[in-house]
């Protein structure tokens, strides 16, 4: 049956939440689900703000048909053209044979790509600042392009100050019975999967969201009600707080990070005496990860998190250990920044790891490499301690100021 919900007397939720999905975009695990946010507006004409995915399809079409309780839909808001939020777009047109589809000329192309129904006879085309009222409710659209696509725009009800912001401030996870951030333990439970979400689905465009965040700035937001995660209604300056650590690359949390491969344990037992030395030094936020065992979304996600990351890998085919090198290649792809870091190596028959994974750090901006590399044959000695003594020390200084 329908799960439609209330969020005003004239604003329902028609959204629905999908646990099966194990990789989003087929890439990024989400063992928690993810919802697919979709909004009624019931106005003198109807509204509803995106669509949904395939895969929550059938619930989807019910929620609608049970909140427009018998109305035709005059207007479908596309804020965003990926095919998570766009699958049923032609259904909604079969349905509602005279809907109007808002968004940009951009969007419009997309949905000519997508599709092969007639769109120009449904096209509602918006410019960047252009209103629609619909009796009570003007809606203000503000363009924001590359959060995450080029065609992304939010749209901003003037009237109650809900901005259905599309994929800005959502997050992984499925939604369980309760639909606000206030409502969960957000920062307890759903924080790590926020920030995994933006640092890996727009986190190269520190830019752009930057931009959108000064505009929303100008904006009496009320509610934001976006197409993934929870809604919010309380505390949005501390999540927006989050975005603008997030998009402008400052670390959110000053700690050092430690992200191993390691083929037979020597590379996992010189980092973890270089850990028990950062301790030892009093820092208490040190976190390690082997790259072969957790996702590298979580790893790219840590490394946007902390302010000092430690790289250790052995030499593998005479090149970076393949986990560690996909590791910095993504970071590089998300335009990883201003971070403090040191890089160990192995090798038993021959160093090289080091050189090429300085050389990729130093392809990214404003990484700093603080300590020279320790290199390792095959496994680390007592007399190296002196060095990894040396390289702790860097890490603790990195943290403390
Ligand atoms: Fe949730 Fe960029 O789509």
């Amino acid at each position: 049956m329908n799960n439609i919900r209330k969020i005003a007397d004239d604003v329902l939720y028609v959204g629905a939440s999908d646990r099966r999905l194990a990789l989003f975009e087929n890439i990024y695990p989400i063992e928690r689900g993810v919802s697919y946010n979709s909004y009624v507006v019931l106005d003198d004409k109807t509204v509803l703000l995106d669509t949904a995915d395939h895969s929550v399809s059938r619930e989807f079409l019910e929620n609608v048909e049970a909140a427009l309780s018998g109305r035709t839909l005059d207007y479908l808001v596309v804020n965003h053209m990926e095919p998570d939020h766009c699958s049923v777009i032609a259904e909604i047109v079969l349905r509602y044979p005279d809907v109007k589809i808002v968004g940009n000329a951009k969007t419009i192309q997309m949905i000519r790509q997508f599709y092969t129904f007639d769109v120009d006879s449904h096209a509602h085309i918006v410019k960047d600042g252009d209103t629609l009222t619909t009796g009570k409710h003007t809606f203000a659209f503000v363009f924001a392009p590359m959060v995450h696509w080029p065609e992304v725009m939010v749209t901003f009800d003037t009237s109650n100050g809900f901005l259905f912001s599309a994929d800005a401030f959502g997050t992984f996870g499925a939604l369980s019975g309760n639909l606000y951030a206030d409502e969960v333990d957000f920062e307890g439970e759903w924080l790590d999967d926020a920030r995994r979400y933006y640092i890996n689905i727009v986190g190269k465009y520190g830019v752009q969201v930057m931009n959108t965040l000064k505009k929303a700035a100008t904006l009496p937001i009320k509610m934001i009600l976006p197409l993934h995660g929870p809604i919010w209604r309380e505390n949005i300056s501390w999540f927006i707080s989050k975005y603008q650590t997030w998009a402008s690359y400052q670390c959110e949390e000053k700690g050092a990070l430690i992200v191993y491969s390691s083929i037979y344990g020597n590379t996992a037992n010189a980092v973890d005496v270089l850990s028990s030395r950062i301790a030892d030094k009093g820092i208490r936020n040190i976190h390690t990860y082997d790259a072969s065992k957790t996702d590298v979304s979580v790893l790219v996600s840590e490394c946007f998190r902390y302010s000092t990351i430690v790289f250790a890998s052995p030499t593998y085919n005479a090149e970076i250990f393949p986990k560690m090198e996909m590791l910095l290649i993504e970071l590089k792809a998300h335009a990883f920044q201003n971070r403090d870091v040191a890089v160990i190596e192995n090798g038993s028959w021959a160093l090289s790891a080091g050189k090429k994974m300085s050389e990729l750090l130093s392809s990214m901006k404003d990484i700093r490499i603080i300590s020279p590399v320790l290199s390792i044959k095959s496994s680390l000695k007592e007399e190296q301690l002196g060095e990894v003594d040396a390289m702790a020390a860097a890490i603790a200084e990195s943290v403390n100021n």
